[in-house]
């Protein structure tokens, strides 16, 4: 992953705070045991590892593991220097937290963990859920928790209206689909899925990305790099693309872009 990816990730952070559904968090909270021994699924960047300690997770074992080496080596220093605490070999410890960070397959880096929770923020429109489902069963004790919030749900708007946009959105759709393993509406498919195995779905929240403006924080580049994304998928493929996309930066550069993706948060206990 490119360092442009690593300021796309630290930048969906603000988008990310605001579309949490609290419900499910809550849920998520008085489900966990003290001290708790949590798995996170292309952790990224980090991120959730603030957050935890934010909601109080202060005690127990925490290990993220994702795909790209650079975002691991990035998660480690960064994450470090923001929350304190002692050095240790590929992360720290905080208060009673131990944290590391691992590059890995998070589809079979986890099998016998026993862990109390599997953390997949914005992760299981990226694999084949029931592969991933599988696999955080293997990873989790008896009634362990899968934590999937941020789940891309299908569902994607700019604003203002563009007469371009119904196709270009199908189309930034379809190619996501096209990809092996991605799913553009993944997050009801999740909770199909969640439905259809032997433990139970907990809570269920929407957790859509709204971002409006004027941007806060780094949103300006968060949204830049949406329309990099809709840009590598549609382009030259769909009539009035490239006015569209001419139309959407401008838009962007004068602030006058608004961008909403539908997401799920998603609490399952497996059996
Ligand atoms: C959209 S990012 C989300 C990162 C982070 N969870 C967040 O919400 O900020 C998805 C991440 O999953 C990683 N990834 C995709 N497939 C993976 C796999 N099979 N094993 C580990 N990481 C994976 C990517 O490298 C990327 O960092």
């Amino acid at each position: 992953m490119e360092h442009a990816d690593r300021r796309y990730l630290e930048a969906k952070r603000t988008v990310d705070d605001r579309a949490l559904d609290h419900r499910v968090r809550d849920r998520l909270l008085d489900e966990l045991p003290d001290a708790p021994r949590i798995r996170e699924a292309g952790v990224g960047t980090g991120v959730t590892v603030p957050r935890l300690l934010d909601w109080g997770v202060t005690a127990g074992d925490y290990l993220g593991v994702d795909r790209d080496p650079d975002v691991i080596e990035y998660a480690r220093e960064r994450r470090a220097s923001e929350c304190g605490g002692d050095r240790i070999e590929g992360g720290f410890r905080v208060d009673d937290l131990t944290v590391r960070f691992e590059q890995g397959d998070a589809l079979t880096a986890f099998e016998g963990a026993e862990a109390d929770c599997v953390v997949a923020q914005a992760f299981l429109d990226l694999v084949p859920v029931d592969g991933a489902l599988d696999a955080f069963a293997d990873a989790l004790t008896p009634g362990g928790l899968v934590y999937a919030p941020i789940t891309f749900d299908g569902e994607t708007t700019f604003q203002p209206d563009h007469p371009a946009d119904d196709a270009v959105v199908a189309a930034y759709h379809d190619a996501i689909d096209a990809e092996p393993g991605r799913d553009a509406r993944a997050g009801r498919h999740l909770l199909d899925r969640c439905r259809a195995r032997d433990g139970d779905l907990l809570a269920v929240g929407a957790s859509d990305w709204i971002v409006y403006p004027p941007y806060p924080a780094d949103e300006r580049a968060f949204l830049a790099t949406i329309l990099e994304f809709v840009a590598e998928a549609v382009g030259g493929r769909v009539a009035g693309a490239d006015d569209w996309l001419r139309t959407r930066r401008r838009q962007l550069d004068a602030g006058r872009l608004s961008y909403v993706a539908h997401g799920y948060d998603a609490l399952y206990r497996v059996e």
